[in-house]
């Protein structure tokens, strides 16, 4: 991660000078969704904050006919252009260029090596590339095939390649393995940027400054001190457009291994020995390889599969998932998972780790709560309504962002009585509202080539290492009660019961 937020890009940029070298963004998938919404958008952005070389350039690549004018038109019709940035619109656009081509045909990189070849000599690209696959995962391993057949992956004389792949990192274990088998047969792993979204996110990000930055935090980040650690990212849309593709997934691939798993890493890891890629990745593994494995009997008694049903959410009715466009009417994917995970080593033995994702949920809100562990004995009880409290550190992710952190305090009056208040710190309060995509600050790291924020191999598999065991059991044993919550309620009764169990309750979330 580089020292550069996208709070204050324009500001760093303004005392530092820090842009980025020349390169080409070769764009995989160019005409689709993610270009649109996401890397278009971005790439924007931080051409307005001068943080791209002046010698950078873009080719989209991608199967539709589109003419030269049609590609720069689709690219820049969605991008956040205000009177101040017609300067920069010119300038990007100047700088797309777009290649037809299909995926499994060598032509296509034949030609593609072409055109990189013209556009150093014309834009002194310097023979940098970053490959950035916005497909369908079907084409990962052939893409790197290709560019490796091509002799497009290659490093020699000061030039650099990098290759950019969004999740989907296989469906399990095995085709994990196999994908990243099949990439590093083309490309050194410090050549491949596993891109997980949600390390884009501030308060993501900031997780690793608020525990390493400040003194007073790490001597009670453990199991002396915390009583358990609940995770919660909450979803209030279904599945939208994507219920064709949501079906055959399901919520526990389409977030555990990845965003929940980077969520949980972050907050359980060491503190890395510098902030180097590497450094920082190696604790992230770690404590992802010292979660503990789910046998069958703790999948049946720690996890929590749901569907959501109709229902009513933000004043309407909404339909259930089996009545979704794409969407079996029999289906029996989840769109909700609750565990509880356990992490064997010194810090955390003993110290649970609940988390909940689901869609339709009551609110848009995900969030990491440290629940502290009780005074040793209640000086106050006998004190007029006294409600029992333990202390909690809440680090809000979205859609607010920031950190508070709960404790007792004293209720003015006469009588002693005692509440629970809060301390809280709300970035947009302190630093104002960002207006970016949270795709930036990955591919400006892709440019200057910081790895910090991508996943590696390693973490990617243990990740799933994770979820297998879980995928196994449901497979065996089909859901009998879907749909099991109703839209707009927080999931199936079931989770709730996940932390009676152990005597505790999920936090309650309000607007
Ligand atoms: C994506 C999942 O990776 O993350 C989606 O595929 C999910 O199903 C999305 O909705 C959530 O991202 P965010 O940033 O809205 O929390």
């Amino acid at each position: 991660m580089a020292a550069t937020t996208q709070t204050n890009l324009e500001n760093d940029l303004g005392y530092a000078g820090r842009a980025a070298g020349p390169c080409v963004f070769v764009l995989f998938g160019a005409a689709g969704d993610l270009t649109k919404r996401k890397l278009a958008p971005a790439l924007f952005n931080l051409g307005k904050a001068k943080l791209l070389s002046d010698n950078f350039a873009v080719i989209g690549v991608s199967v539709d006919d589109l003419s030269l004018e049609e590609f720069r038109s689709q690219v820049t019709s969605f991008l956040p252009v205000g009177t101040e940035s017609a300067d920069t619109l010119e300038w990007f656009r100047k700088r797309l260029f777009y290649e037809r081509g299909d995926f499994a045909d060598p032509d296509t990189f034949t030609k593609l090596r072409e055109r990189l070849a013209s556009l150093d000599g014309e834009q002194h690209t310097e023979g940098n590339y970053l490959f950035y696959l916005a497909t369908a995962p079907k084409f990962f391993s052939q893409i790197v095939q290709q560019l490796g057949a091509a002799a497009l992956s290659r490093q020699e004389n000061g030039r650099w390649c990098r290759v950019v792949i969004e999740k989907p990192f296989g469906h399990d274990l095995e085709s994990a393995q196999a994908l990243n088998r099949d990439i590093k047969n083309v490309l050194l792993e410090n050549q491949i940027y596993r891109i997980d979204h949600y390390l884009g996110k501030e308060t993501v990000q900031n997780i690793m400054v608020f525990r390493f930055d400040n003194a007073i935090f790490e001597p009670i980040w453990n199991r002396r001190y915390v009583d358990h650690v609940q995770i919660t990212n909450a979803e209030t849309v279904g599945v939208e457009r994507r219920g064709g593709y949501f079906d055959t997934v399901g919520t526990l691939r389409d977030m555990v291994p990845n965003h929940v798993m980077q969520l949980l890493s972050l907050t359980a890891m060491e503190s890395p020995v510098s902030f180097q890629a590497d450094a920082v990745r190696d604790e992230q593994a770690k404590v992802l390889h010292a979660i503990q494995p789910l046998s069958s009997d703790d999948v049946l008694q720690r996890s929590v599969r749901g569907q959501y049903g109709p229902g009513l959410l933000g004043g309407g009715k909404v339909s259930g998932y089996r009545a979704e466009p794409g969407v079996s009417p029999e289906s029996r994917s989840e769109t909700f998972v609750a565990l509880k995970l356990n992490i064997d080593n010194w810090r955390w033995a003993g110290v649970p780790f609940y988390f909940r994702t689901g869609k339709r949920l009551a609110l848009r809100y995900t969030e990491i709560a440290i629940k502290f562990k009780r005074m040793p004995f209640e000086l106050f009880r006998n004190a007029p309504f006294h409600k029992l409290h333990t202390n909690t550190l809440v680090i809000q992710i979205q859609p607010v962002e920031g950190i508070s952190l709960s404790f007792g305090a004293k209720v003015p009056g006469p009588l002693l009585r005692v509440g629970s208040v809060d301390m809280s710190f709300e970035y947009s309060k302190y630093f104002g509202a960002d207006a970016y995509t949270g795709y930036e600050v990955l591919l400006y790291d892709c440019m200057i080539g910081d790895a910090t924020l991508f996943q590696r191999a390693d973490m990617v598999e243990a990740g799933w290492r994770v979820v297998d065991p879980v995928l196994d059991v449901w497979r065996a044993l089909p859901p009998r009660k879907f749909p099991n919550y109703a839209s707009g309620s927080w999931g199936p009764a079931e989770a709730d019961q996940l932390l009676e169990l152990d005597g505790r309750q999920w936090r309650r979330i309000e607007p």
